[in-house]
């Protein structure tokens, strides 16, 4: 996948007279901060790392949050949200996803502490054709001491809860399920630690009586337990900008996420299908499957080439994909 034009177009308009030199140090240097756990209250300084971040961190997190609004829109095809709440926001990836999926959405409201992140965030969306991204509400705010305070339809948490202690994560996700009366959806790194947070809002949230809609395919205890997590993966193509941004050789990059999708009692349906827990094994004669039930069981299925029908259907499964 590829971000959007538009955006691809607005970061480009943004390096118009930048020396590429400095933005690959900052570049470095905000890369290797994320890697050793530090928070973007650190890492981006100015109006430089913001753009570094955004070259070279928000593709990603962009093709993220889609992939998710995309099985979002799966499980509920009739959820059509008017209006959403970007929760530390950054560059705004996530809100260019939500009008991606959601092209009809009304409004958008960014919320982040980061002032040049959220500048960074507005330059870029004047480039967007749709009027809610353009115009999107902004809020310069730390989300631990005070929230927006009008509930969205649509609530994102992408990639925040990662860069918070977990008292403060959990009284995060907890205010933003108070804030959303449709979907509240939650992106963190497919590490160990990211799935540990999408766990923990599992337990508390899940355990309160929130519809988990997706990648779960029941509401009961994950079966998947340490030192095994789940996650997912999304490719993303790299531009010239990104791969001299980051000394990468190949051409597109696999971003591995985590994820969440609670729902309001109108937007739920009991999920009657496995989903693929990892990249399908193809071998010679056959296809492994790494699965997650219904009854809450996970196991891994061999399907092979004498079962025609099945294999000719799993041979189209991709991770993630429902079968
Ligand atoms: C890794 S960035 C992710 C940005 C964006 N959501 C994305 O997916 O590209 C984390 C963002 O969360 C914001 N953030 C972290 N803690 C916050 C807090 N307590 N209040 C407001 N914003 C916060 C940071 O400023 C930063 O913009």
């Amino acid at each position: 996948m590829q971000i959007p034009m538009e955006l691809r177009a607005a970061l480009n308009a943004s390096l118009e007279g930048i020396p590429r030199g400095p933005l690959t140090e900052r570049a470095e240097r905000i890369s290797s901060l994320y890697r050793n756990g530090t928070g973007s209250s650190v890492a981006i300084r100015d109006s430089t790392d913001a753009l570094a971040y955004a070259l070279t961190r928000s593709p990603a997190t962009y093709g993220a949050v889609h992939n998710v609004l995309t099985r979002l829109r799966e499980r509920s095809p009739s959820f059509s949200p008017q209006t959403a709440l970007d929760l530390g926001s950054g560059t705004g990836a996530a809100s260019w996803a939500i009008t991606e999926a959601f092209p009809h959405i009304a409004s958008i409201t960014q919320a982040d502490r980061n002032q040049p992140l959220l500048s960074l965030s507005r330059t870029l969306a004047q480039r967007a054709s749709s009027a809610a991204l353009r115009n999107a509400a902004q809020i310069n705010t730390d989300l631990n001491r005070d929230l927006p305070d009008k509930p969205a339809d649509l609530v994102v948490l992408s990639y925040v809860l990662a860069e918070l202690p977990p008292d403060q994560a959990q009284s995060l996700f907890v205010a933003a399920w108070g804030l959303c009366t449709g979907a509240l959806v939650l992106v963190e790194p497919g590490t160990p630690a990211g799935f540990g947070q999408i766990l923990s809002a599992r337990f508390i949230l899940g355990g309160g009586g929130a519809h988990i809609l997706a990648p779960c395919a029941h509401q009961r205890a994950c079966p998947i337990l340490a030192p095994d997590w789940c996650h997912f993966a999304q490719r993303i193509e790299r531009s010239r900008d990104h791969r001299i941004l980051k000394s990468a050789d190949l051409p597109y990059e696999d971003e591995k996420f985590s994820y969440l999708i609670f729902v309001r009692e109108p937007h739920f349906t009991p999920a009657t299908e496995s989903r693929i827990l990892a990249r399908p094994q193809k071998a010679r004669t056959s296809i492994t499957l790494k699965l997650c039930h219904p009854d809450s069981t996970a196991n891994l299925v061999t399907i092979f080439r004498r079962d025609k029908p099945s294999y000719i259907r799993a041979k189209k499964m991709e991770w993630g994909d429902e079968i």
